[in-house]
């Protein structure tokens, strides 16, 4: 998201310059540093730094806990129950609990996207890879629908009169999901997988995990 906004500042910066040229007035204005800059930038530069490896050190404690979990299809399987567990707490809410139904939902979100991202960015590839295209496929299909819960659940108010039905729908998505994973598509894949490619395969997943988490 940084990367997205930097770009935007970077496109902004550099169509003002081309309308100063145009403009004749001031053509060092959009690049030209003022004296006084070199510190603030270099103290910007500092808090950047250290606010990396306040994140690096919060990701490596996150992922630290599920990358002791153990292969791949473990580590998935708990955090489908994690998602699970965080869906039954929206459930027990009621519509005068908003903050809380905006905080869990958030937590819900930040969830599936990381555990969505282990499965398009390593997983899926790998079952395609092993002609499983077709379970890839269907399963990638259905993050697609996780994803419009998620669009229409930020859509709709917290206290919506739908919105306990709406979860509800929601987890029973995810649930099915989750078996047919659990049950069908990884212990199938992963039986076809001698020790190595198990280890690789576990290994991208929490390099992926920890960047995403
Ligand atoms: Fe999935
Ligand atoms: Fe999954």
């Amino acid at each position: 998201m940084a990367t997205r906004t930097q770009n935007r500042s970077s496109n902004r910066s550099s169509s003002d310059s081309s309308r100063s040229r145009s403009g004749s007035s001031d053509q060092r204005s959009a690049f030209s540093w003022s004296e006084g800059a070199g510190p603030v930038i270099a103290a910007a530069l500092g808090g950047a730094a250290i606010g990396f490896a306040a994140n690096y050190g919060r990701k490596a404690l996150m992922q630290g806990m599920e990358a002791a979990t153990g292969d791949w299809d473990e580590i998935l399987a708990a955090e489908h129950d994690m998602a699970l567990a965080i869906f039954d707490k929206m459930l027990a809410t009621d519509e005068s609990q908003t903050f809380k139904r905006k905080m869990l939902l958030m937590k819900l979100i930040h969830a599936l996207d990381k555990h969505a991202h282990q499965e398009e960015m390593v997983v899926y590839p790998a079952l395609r890879e092993a002609n499983e295209k077709a379970d890839a496929d269907h399963l990638e299909s259905e993050h697609g629908y996780i994803k419009t819960f998620i669009f229409e659940l930020n859509e709709m108010g917290a206290d919506a009169s739908n919105w306990l039905e709406k979860v509800r729908e929601f987890r029973q998505l995810v649930a099915s999901h989750a078996h047919m994973e659990e049950e069908q598509v990884f212990p199938r894949f992963k039986q076809d997988m001698d020790e190595e490619q198990n280890a690789h395969i576990t290994s991208l997943v929490n390099r992926d995990g920890f960047w995403m988490a």
